[in-house]
Order: C-alpha cells, then structure tokens, then sequence
C-alpha cells in the first residue's frame, strides 16, 4: 500500500487525476473501474480538464462502474448512471458502447446480472486501474461490512449508515433505495491497480482501520492492505488518527 496525504481534498483528488492520466497514457485502450459519491468529483473534473486540453483521449477506453441502486430509473438524477453522465461521461469521448453500470431490475436477486456484469469486465480483460471511495463503516463500493468478504458482482441490501450519508442526494431518507447491486470484494481485488481518495474527518476511522487494522470483512476496505497495487490518497482530515510517520 502506498500512502499518500496531502493538505487538501483538492490536491489528494488532483494526485488521482494525475494517476489515471498517466495510466491512460501508457495505455490508451485502458479497462478503468469508476465510483460515484461526492469524493471523486474533483478528479473527475481535473479529468475533463486534461480532455478539453487535447492531453487525456478517452476513445478506447471502456469503463465499468461500482454499483448502482437497485429498482431506479437510469433518469433519475439520484440513480449512478445520471451521475456518471453529469460528473464526467457526457463531457469525455467515450464511447456509449464502452460504458458499463451494473443493473438488477426490480425482483431480480442479482443472480444473473451480478454473473453478466462479470463476465463483461473479464471479456474487455479485466479492470487496469479502479477508483474508489471509502464510506464511514469502512465499505467500498457497495460492500457494506459482514460476517464475510464478498466475490462477485450481486445484490446488497444497504446499512442504515450507509442510507443515512446517502440521504443528502434524495429528497428525503425514506427515497433512498434499500438495495443496491454492487462489484464484490472479489471484483475489486482482481483489478490491477486501486486507487482510493478518501478525505474529510468523516473517514478517518475507516481510514486507520483499513490502513492499521487487522483484515475484517466487519470492514471491507481492510483486505486492500494484500492487495498488490494500492494507492491510498488522504487529505489531512482523513490521515488525522494515522500515526505519525
Ligand atoms: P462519498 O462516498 O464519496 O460520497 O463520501 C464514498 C463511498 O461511500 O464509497
């Protein structure tokens, strides 16, 4: 694990933008993992930035997302796909055909569509680079904490801590969806390089357990610590209970 902290949010988000350039540099046809939430915003704008300027060409590159609520429309502003359009597809050339969210329709156990969404990241080659986030209980993508590691892409039904931060995109807590269908633990340990931004006081108990504690599916983010190329990326608040260096 590489651990990187930098004084702001801004420039632990920058340092990832920088990371995924450079990996669409070295290789234009990239597989890229991507997350929603409120942490990779910036970086998703540095990004674009870096497109509009001629320096980052998305043409080959195919994407998949994390997850995705269960049960909403792709309209729905609060749904992942409408966020991903917003935040970075709609302002990239990506191909459409290259652009993948999971999807379990309404009554769907996940099943099927969990073992369709894997068997389309191992036909593009497997994930080079993933982003991800990290909530306050420690989960990645939608992998909230449980007795035991998840392997592939399936059906969660979401923690109250998690409905609760997700709260403040919907109108109110009771729209939040309580399922989402989510890459596992598995999927995201398959994936070539990791990197995770995490920043704000909010994360910095996730932080400490991921980075210092032992590997405890009760805290899904703890595995990356066997992972072989993970970028940890912290703006101050969120290294606040590391120990010093
Ligand atoms: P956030 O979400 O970036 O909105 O804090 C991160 C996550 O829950 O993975």
């Amino acid at each position: 694990m590489q651990i990187h902290i930098y004084e702001t949010a801004e420039q632990a988000c920058r340092a990832a933008a920088f990371l995924f350039a450079a990996q669409l540099t070295r290789k234009p046809e990239s597989v890229l993992g991507l997350a929603t939430g409120s942490t990779p915003v910036p970086c998703y704008r540095d990004l674009i930035a870096y497109h509009q300027q001629g320096l980052v060409d998305f043409s080959r590159v195919t994407t998949f997302n994390l997850d995705e609520y269960c049960g909403i429309d792709y309209q729905n502003p609060c749904s992942y796909h409408a966020f991903m359009e917003e935040n970075l597809f709609r302002h990239v050339n990506l191909r459409a055909e290259a652009i993948h969210l999971p999807d379990a329709p309404r009554g769907d156990d996940g099943g099927a569509s969990g073992r369709a969404y894997d068997a389309a990241i191992e036909a593009a080659g497997g994930i080079d680079l993933q982003l991800l986030g990290i909530g306050r209980n420690g989960h990645i993508g939608f992998n909230e904490p449980a007795d035991a590691f998840t392997y592939g892409t399936h059906v969660v039904n979401l923690s109250q801590n998690t409905i609760d931060a997700n709260a403040r995109f919907f109108d109110s807590v009771d729209d939040v969806p309580r399922q989402a269908i989510s890459m596992g633990i598995g999927n995201i340990m398959a994936c070539r390089s990791v990197v995770l931004i995490a920043t704000g006081e909010s994360k910095a108990e996730a932080i400490l357990r991921t980075v210092h504690g032992p590997i405890d599916p009760h805290v899904p983010a703890s595995i990356l610590s066997v992972h072989p190329s993970v970028t940890i990326l912290l703006d101050r608040e969120a290294a606040s209970l590391l120990p010093a260096r």
